[in-house]
Parts: structure tokens; sequence; C-alpha cells
């Protein structure tokens, strides 16, 4: 049998870095990104260290061509054979809706929302091929409410959902899995300042278990918006 592989993007902080321990430690052979060279080639030594089977391709997901270049290094890497696809980079702006410019929208929507389009595109071609795979789409408690100033973030988070109910509907015949995760304030870099404070957040760890567990049911079983909330929280 093949040993299992999964390209999580943005796996070099946070919430993606805590996915991609957990499926290392589950014997997944995983690529690692981001854009950071040198952030990359310290996450990589350290999983290497612990004997973890690791890739490290840099990419810039808002750039035109990264993402289909990410694909295509990574099934290089893989034999051309991908078990798992987490969407997982990306980025926030608080924003009224009145101060967001086209460049704004443009770029954000590019990281959030753009990438995974393609990339989801590509899993499911390779993922059919097999009949088996899964992919994850990071979305948010933002993607199920829109509040002030976070028009444009919830757009991309709203959109993400609406990408994995497609796939989950075109992949089914074919055995392959979509879901989405929703969680609240994560205590991750992208987090930090925010009026809550991380001992009070999710943890990262907490996203990666829900990813592993939905990873362990049965083929005919899936998760749809798995919510992640803080105790006690309404966001
Ligand atoms: N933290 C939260 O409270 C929270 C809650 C709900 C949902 N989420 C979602 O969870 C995901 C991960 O968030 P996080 O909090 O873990 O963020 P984070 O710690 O800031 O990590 C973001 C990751 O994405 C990579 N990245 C950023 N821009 C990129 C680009 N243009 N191209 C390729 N990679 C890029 C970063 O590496 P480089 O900077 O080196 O590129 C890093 O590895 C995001 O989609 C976020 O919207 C977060």
């Amino acid at each position: 049998m093949k040993e299992h592989t999964a390209l999580v993007t943005g796996s070099t902080s946070g919430i993606g870095l805590a996915i991609a321990r957990e499926l290392a430690r589950e014997g997944y052979r995983i690529v690692l990104t981001g854009r950071r060279n040198a952030l990359l080639k310290d996450v990589v030594e350290d999983f290497r260290r612990q004997g973890y089977d690791t890739k490290g391709l840099v990419a810039d997901l808002v750039k035109p061509g990264e993402a289909e270049q990410l694909f295509a290094e990574t099934l290089d890497w893989t034999g051309g054979h991908l078990d798992l696809l987490v969407n997982n980079a990306g980025t926030w702006q608080q924003s009224a809706v009145e101060d967001i410019t086209r460049e704004d929208f443009r770029s954000l929507m590019s990281l959030n929302l753009e990438a995974p389009f393609i990339l989801s595109g590509l899993a499911m071609k390779t993922m059919k091929r097999q009949r088996k795979g899964t992919i994850v789409n990071i979305s948010s408690v933002a993607g199920l409410e829109a509040w002030a100033q976070t028009a444009l973030y919830s757009a991309s988070k709203f959109g993400l959902r609406a990408l994995t109910q497609s796939l989950l509907a075109e992949g089914a015949p074919f055995g392959v899995k979509a879901f989405a995760v929703c969680p609240g304030y994560v205590a991750t870099p992208m987090t930090a300042g925010a009026r809550v404070s991380p001992g009070d957040m999710i943890q990262p760890e907490d996203v990666a278990r829900i990813v592993l567990t939905h990873l362990s049911l049965s083929p005919a079983t899936v998760l749809k918006d798995v919510v992640i909330s803080r105790l006690g929280a309404e966001d």
C-alpha cells in the first residue's frame, strides 16, 4: 500500500503547522509550504529531525501561476499521488466596506479564495483518478456570519464554504471527500494583539485534531461545516 501524502498550504505557522505536525505523527508524507524561505527551511529541518518525511516548497499563492507550480512540484515528489489537500494559507483584513480598494479585494481574494479554487481543481482531478482523497478548507466563523469591518474576509470565507459544498457533491461519486472547518479566534501569529488573550482562544492543535478526526471516519461518512467555538463566546 502507498504511504499517505498531503499538501498543506501555509504550513510554516499557526493552524497549518499544527495540522502538518499531527499528519506527520500519523505517518503522512507532507509538502510544507509558505512564502518565507528561511522559516520554511527551519520547519522542514525540525520535521526531519523528528524522522518525518517532508518536502519544503516555497510559493506565494497571490502570484499568478504559483499555485499550479506548487501542485505540479508536489506531485513530482509524491509520484503523482495525493491523499489530502489542506487549503489553509490565508490572510485577514479588517476594513469598512467604504475603505476597501480594488487592490485590497484582489489581493485578499487571490490568496483566500482563488488559490484554493485552483489547488482544489487540480487535486480533484488527481483524487477522482485515485477514487480516493480529501480536500479540507480552513474557513472561519466569519464564513458563517459577517460583522462590521469583516465583509472582505467574510466574503472569502463564505466563498470557501461554497467551494467545499460543490467539491463534496462532485467528489462523492468518486469517493472523494471535502469539508470545511470554521474556527473562532485561534491562538496564532494572525491573532497576535487581538482583544482576546491567547490563553482564552482555541488552540491550533484543536483544529488539527478535527482534521485528523475527519480523516479517521469510514468512507461513507463526512463532517460538514465543523464550527469550533470558544467556550462562552459568540465569535
Ligand atoms: N487564527 C485565527 O483566529 C483563525 C480563525 C479562523 C480561521 N483562520 C484561518 O486559518 C488559516 C491559517 O491562519 P493562521 O492563524 O494559522 O495564520 P498564520 O499563523 O499567520 O499563518 C499563515 C500561513 O500562511 C502562509 N501565507 C501567508 N500568506 C501567504 C501567501 N501569499 N502565499 C503562501 N502562503 C502564505 C504563511 O507563511 P508566509 O508568511 O511565510 O507566507 C503561514 O504559513 C487562514 O486561512 C485563516 O484565515 C484563522
